[in-house]
This record gives structure tokens, sequence and C-alpha cells, in this order.
């Protein structure tokens, strides 16, 4: 692995990738007009490449970037927006103000959707254990730009923690967010979106563990969410309630807190 930068880097662009191979303890290398194809297959090694706005992140053995897009949020944004219906906000019951706590950020596109739902008055923190995708998506959220004010808005409010979902759990308060969210299903999201492939090149794939299931519980004050496209015995055993959509590849563990205090 190592870090550069776009073709017409300025001089922050490269400050940042000097910065960044400091902090990662990564090499930095020119870019010296190179293709990347070309380089992936001289080097073997992963690419980060620090552009302007948007980074880019090669695999060798993938020739598509991993990159920013907010492309399934502005979809499911939109259907909002024109009274339409979103599962996942739905089952969290999300409405302004509140705050919700995305433990498994990945592209940020359920963060993005809970963010516009929660509104100025609300909050939403997204934690991401893979420090290159932390950076990336936290940049991309920054300065990526649509067509929509709010939704911009609501991209830029995300408070992005890079770090272990379970490490930010266990320092938290009990109930000091309504909703805390878990979405680690890579088989389904890989097939759904083309955007989220290269990410399974790089993303972390351990299991939920009963450990932070049990620090969510204690951490949200109204509900504790899992995305998830078969029925788990652990979420099972702690009392989740599945909620099945007809048609649908996967569905929502929910567990209700305020019901069983
Ligand atoms: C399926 S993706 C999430 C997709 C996301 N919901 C979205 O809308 O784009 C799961 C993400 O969680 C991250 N992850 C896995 N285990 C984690 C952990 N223990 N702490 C923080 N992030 C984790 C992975 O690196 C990956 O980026």
């Amino acid at each position: 692995m190592f870090l550069t930068t776009a073709k017409s880097a300025s001089g922050q662009e490269n400050e940042e990738a000097l910065r960044l191979s400091a902090e990662w303890n990564i090499r930095f290398e020119p870019r010296k007009k190179r293709s990347f194809q070309k380089w992936l297959r001289e080097t073997k090694e992963s690419i980060y490449v620090v552009g302007n706005d948007l980074d880019k992140l090669y695999h060798p053995d993938y020739s598509q970037a991993f990159l920013f897009h907010p492309s399934m949020a502005w979809i499911r944004f939109q259907r909002l927006q024109q009274g339409g219906f979103d599962p996942m906000i739905e089952v969290m019951q999300l409405h302004s103000g509140m705050t919700c706590l995305d433990t498994t950020m990945g592209l940020a596109s359920d963060s993005i959707l809970a963010s516009a739902a929660v509104g100025e008055k609300g909050k939403v923190t997204a934690v991401e254990s893979h420090q290159y995708i932390a950076h990336l998506v936290r940049k991309g959220l920054n300065h990526w730009e649509e067509d929509d004010e709010s939704f911009n808005k609501a991209m830029r409010r995300i408070d992005v923690r890079k770090g272990e979902h379970l490490d930010l759990l266990k320092k938290l308060n009990d109930n000091s967010y309504n909703i805390v969210y878990f979405d680690p299903m890579f088989d389904h999201a890989i097939q759904d979106s083309v955007h989220l492939a290269p990410l399974r090149q790089f993303a972390m794939y351990q299991p939920l563990e009963k450990e932070a299931i049990e620090e969510a519980i204690r951490v949200a004050e109204n509900r504790v969410v899992v995305k998830s496209t078969y029925l788990d015995s652990l979420l099972e055993s702690f009392g989740f309630m599945y909620y099945y959509r007809k048609g649908a590849s996967f569905s929502y563990a929910v567990f209700e807190k305020g019901e069983r205090i």
C-alpha cells in the first residue's frame, strides 16, 4: 500500500498526501503522470490517491477504484422528499431532533439518510474501523455537491469517527443515542451496489460481536437496529424482532429498549 496524488495535484494535495503518509506510516510516491492500471500491475500494491475534493483507493486485484458516491442515499432521499417510504427510517422511527450512532459507516448511505431525517437539531455519528475508508468517506461527505442544499447539509453534519465501534460504545454513557445501528452485511451490500463493490477489498469482515450488541443495548435510548439477511441466533437470543418486507432481500432486526426496561 502506498499513497500518491491525482495528476493535477496542487500544493495542498501534496501536503495532505505527505501528512497522511506519516500518519498511516505508508510511503508516498510522486504521481509522475503514471497510469494506475499499469502501476497496479507493476507494484501489485493498493494505491490511495489524494485528490482535490475526492480521494480514490485502488486495489491490485480490482480495476474499479473505491471512491465516495452518495448514489443510493440520493435516490432514497429523493424518494422520501416525494412522500415515499424508507424501511430503515421506518424501523428506526427516526424524526427531527433524534440522535443516531451508525456503528458501520462504509460509504455512509445509511448515515446520510439518518442525518437528513434527524435534521439540524439531531445528530448522526458514524464509525468506521478502516482508516483509509474513514478518511476517504469523510472527505467525500464534506465536498460532494448534489442539487439539494438540505442533502448537502445532511452529509456535512455527519460526525465521522475512525475506530472500532466496540471501543467507542464502551466509552459512551447509558442511553446516549436514541438509535444504535449496525450494518455488517457485506454480501447483500455488494450485490446491491456497484459503488460498494470495491469496498469488499478493503473493509473489515468480523461478525457482530456479542459484547458490541450488549454495549449497543446499554447505549441506545430507544432501539438498536441491525440490517440482516437471515435470522441470527445471537440477535434472537437478545430478543430482537425481525421486520420482514415482501420481496426484499434483507430485513431489519430491532431491539425495542423502551418496552423492556
Ligand atoms: C456493509 S458496510 C456498511 C455500509 C453502510 N451502511 C452504507 O450505507 O454505506 C460495513 C462497514 O462497516 C465497517 N466495519 C466492520 N466492522 C466494524 C467495526 N467493528 N467497527 C467499525 N466499523 C466496522 C466495514 O469496514 C465496512 O466499511
